[in-house]
């Protein structure tokens, strides 16, 4: 018998012990043979880890969720938050029809219900009031759960909020939605023995890899849907001075949708937990954008998007690199990453002019 966590469970195994919330709920009972649907299950009340028969199971042993103790405990006071607990609940909900809907696609080349999907992330997406409360759930979502369903429909709800942010009329906003949910669609058919390996691929794994904007563009050519949906599922991965992948084409050859998708792709990826380090704060997001290159990104839109998120946190808490936390009063438009902080005595610093001083967390 081992412990498994339970982004590493797989179809098949049996459970050694009754699954087990942290408040004492029993989930499932030993013996229980799992599925798709007991792991989606076992996610959706937060269970990090179960005990599963057998032994040398792959996944074993890996580094384990943070402690409760190493999680902030601002984190936690709105992990308990009805709000995103329903969040969280409708989340889970939207992520089983994605599932149900590429596995179909993938496997038995069955077709997308696109009006069922769009009109699931659309609803996801009004129940957020503001951005700060989208991108405060999304970050707080990365913790528990983590695939590529995951990581397709933060994507999704990340462009329509890009999307709001430029003026999108509808029938834009409900593109860009769709290039975001189906952009990674192809790496379903990327085996996950590699997909999903800790570490870093070697040349030879990074080039499968790769492989899943071609196969992308291939699952979603031939569907009924706008040309863009194919063109950003092989276009997700190019940037602007010609660095990406499949075709290391420039801005001017690369599909305008696949340029939005690949902001939303990076900054999802980013905020994201890994095995390796924390999620990134939004603020360390920015700075690494402007670190490596805002050249690689369409002008236009990473500056709406950096810009909007900075203006996001505006007057919200935040944790500095020296231990001292204050609310952002100003942002710097000239480095985003570095605004101006007040603390509770009224004083002020300009972050801008203090190299070491970061922001490390938004409170
Ligand atoms: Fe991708």
């Amino acid at each position: 018998m081992q412990k498994i966590r339970t982004n590493k469970l797989k179809e098949g195994m049996v459970l050694a012990e009754p699954a087990v919330t942290k408040g004492g709920q029993r989930i499932f009972e030993k013996g229980k043979t799992l599925t798709q649907a007991t792991i989606m299950r076992l996610s959706f009340y937060c269970i990090e880890s179960v005990m599963i028969e057998g032994e040398d199971i792959p996944g074993a042993g890996e580094a384990s969720e943070p402690t409760p103790a190493a999680v902030p405990a601002y984190s936690r006071q709105i992990k308990s938050s009805r709000a995103f607990q329903s969040f969280q609940i409708d989340h889970t909900l939207v992520l089983s029809t994605i599932r149900q809907n590429f596995e179909a696609c993938v496997n038995q080349g069955q077709p997308l219900d696109i009006p069922d999907l769009l009109s699931k992330v659309k609803t996801l997406f009004g129940s957020c009031k503001t951005s700060f409360d989208l991108f405060n759930m999304l970050h707080n979502m990365h913790t528990s759960m983590d695939s590529i369903y995951v990581h397709c429909l933060n994507v999704s709800l990340i462009c329509r909020q890009l999307g709001k942010w430029l003026k999108f009329d509808s029938a834009k906003s409900d593109l860009i939605t769709l290039c975001g949910l189906l952009h990674d669609i192809g790496k379903l058919k990327v085996p996950p023995e590699i997909l999903d390996k800790p570490g870093k691929y070697t040349d030879e794994e990074f080039d499968l890899v790769k492989l899943h904007t071609q196969y992308g563009y291939d699952l979603l050519k031939d569907l009924p849907l706008d040309a863009h949906v194919a063109r950003a599922a092989l276009s997700h991965h190019e940037r602007c001075d010609g660095s990406g992948y499949p075709a290391g084409s420039m801005q001017d050859d690369t599909d305008i949708c696949a340029l939005i998708v690949a902001i939303a792709d990076v900054y999802d990826a980013m905020t994201a937990a890994r095995a390796y380090r924390s999620p990134l704060c939004p603020f360390e997001v920015i700075e690494r954008f402007e670190k490596e290159g805002l050249q690689k990104y369409h002008p236009k839109y990473i500056l709406a998007f950096l810009q909007h998120i900075a203006a996001t946190y505006q007057n919200h808490r935040v944790l500095l690199s020296d231990g001292r936390s204050g609310n952002i009063v100003m942002i710097n438009r000239h480095a985003l990453s570095k605004p101006i902080i007040q603390f509770d005595d009224t004083s002020c610093i300009d972050l801008s002019y203090e190299s070491n001083l970061s922001i490390q967390k938004v409170l």
